[in-house]
């Protein structure tokens, strides 16, 4: 197996495993392709990458090059964004039960702040007033292909309440703010095109409604993210032609249907931009017959977290053994000690051996970033495909890494 050309076998005999490798060609060509696919005469669109899926200061530099700002989380996602070089007035800061410190660093950099909660406003008040503010609103449903990414609705912890958009809004004017955007992001991984204009049609008829309310013009109005991608068995691939056409129609519609103004429509993918930029590589350390029949692996929940968090199935391809018949059922598993260690059970496999490489696809989004050094395994490396050849992009965490922030009593 190759991964832009570089064989797999001899980036694991380089680099060790488990190896994270990215395609930065693709990468930058599904930045291009999505801004192509929004490209339109009637609506201006605005693109935030979302850092959370992969921030990786090379990887958040392809995306400054072709124009995306930055959707931040964290006074952590706010500084390497920053660092990576991107235009303080393009990040927009979008917290979670924001706490003082975030939205001074988010105030600080002159991000653009996207609060999360009617409550929030007040704690901002503290830090500084900006002349322009968002609120993420739930707009009272959501939808993700598994209920923990699930963001939006009555279940989630994320955003004001629609009910309560009316009066956060008005607070936000009464203390003198004067410009305004509106935020929702209601499920990742969603692979069914009509979602996206369904919740537009939704978000936007409430914002009709806080427009007549308080007369606000929004400047802009941010669907989200949440583009999905196929990972594993009836995973179908998402139109994302069709998903363009469909919510910018619906978006210019309803900017004319309930007087509007002229907002700028913004979204902030993720998964889409990188998921399948990127694999992980490992290598089959044992093969245990049990009462099943387990092939256990150098990577484990530490390295690539997603099943055990969620039960999301991978692509896990055998290198070199691609057009072989399936000929084993097994449960793939990591060597982390904990049960729920587990990346897939009763996978169908071709004959598989020890010193064999696993190599997991669409590992680009939510992979690294969320890896962990558990059980003292540290933090694979990352290696980026560029310009036709291989470069270490992060080298694997040591002992050292780990030891360094540690103090004597
Ligand atoms: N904007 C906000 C405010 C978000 O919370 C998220 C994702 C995104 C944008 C990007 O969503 P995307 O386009 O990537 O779907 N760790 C999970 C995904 C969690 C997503 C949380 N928020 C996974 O591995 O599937």
């Amino acid at each position: 197996m190759n991964i832009s050309g570089i064989s797999i076998r001899k980036l694991a005999e380089k680099y060790g495993t488990p190896l994270y490798v990215y395609d930065f060609k693709k990468i930058r060509y599904n930045a291009q392709r999505l801004k192509a696919t929004f490209k339109s005469d009637g609506v201006n669109v605005d693109f935030y990458y979302a850092m959370k899926a992969n921030c990786h200061p090379e990887i958040l530099k392809i995306f400054i090059e072709e124009g995306y700002g930055m959707d931040c989380v964290s006074p952590g996602e706010l500084q390497l964004a920053l660092f990576a070089g991107v235009k303080a007035g393009h990040i927009l800061y979008t917290g979670n039960y924001e706490s003082p410190v975030d939205l001074q660093a988010a105030y600080n950099a002159g991000a653009k702040i996207n609060l999360d909660d009617i409550s929030s406003l007040d704690r901002l008040l503290k830090v500084g007033k900006p002349e322009l503010i968002t609120y993420r609103i739930n707009p009272g449903k959501g939808r993700g292909k598994y209920e923990q990414i699930t963001t939006g609705g009555d279940k989630a912890k994320f955003g004001v309440p629609y009910e309560k958009a009316v009066i956060a809004y008005k607070n936000a004017m009464d203390a003198g703010i004067t410009r305004f955007g509106a935020h929702m992001m209601t499920g990742s991984g969603v692979l069914d095109e009509d979602h996206f204009p369904y919740m537009l049609e939704l978000f936007m008829n409430e914002l009709g409604e806080i427009k007549k309310e308080l007369g606000i013009n929004f400047e802009f109005i941010d669907m989200g993210g949440g583009f999905g991608i196929p990972y594993f068995g009836d995973d179908k691939t998402l139109d994302v032609e069709t998903v363009a056409k469909e919510t910018m129609k619906v978006f210019q519609q309803k900017v004319k249907e309930l007087d509007l103004g002229n907002p700028t429509l913004a979204l902030e993918p993720g998964r889409f931009l990188v998921g399948d930029a990127g694999l992980m590589i490992s290598r089959v350390t044992g093969i245990k017959k049990g009462y099943r029949t387990f092939v256990g692996i150098d990577a484990g929940f530490n390295t690539l977290i997603r099943s055990a968090l969620y039960g999301a199935q991978h692509p896990i391809v055998v290198d070199g053994k691609e057009d072989l018949e399936t000929s084993m059922i097994v449960d793939i598993c990591g060597q982390i000690c904990e049960n729920t260690d587990i990346f897939t059970k009763d996978r169908a496999m071709p004959e598989t051996e020890e010193g064999d490489l696993l190599v997991f696809t669409q590992a680009g989004a939510y992979g690294s970033v969320m890896a962990m050094p558990y059980n003292l395994r540290y933090r694979p490396a990352e290696v980026a495909i560029a310009n036709g050849e291989a470069k270490l992009i992060t080298r694997r965490e040591t002992f050292d890494d780990y030891i360094s922030r540690f103090q004597t009593l």
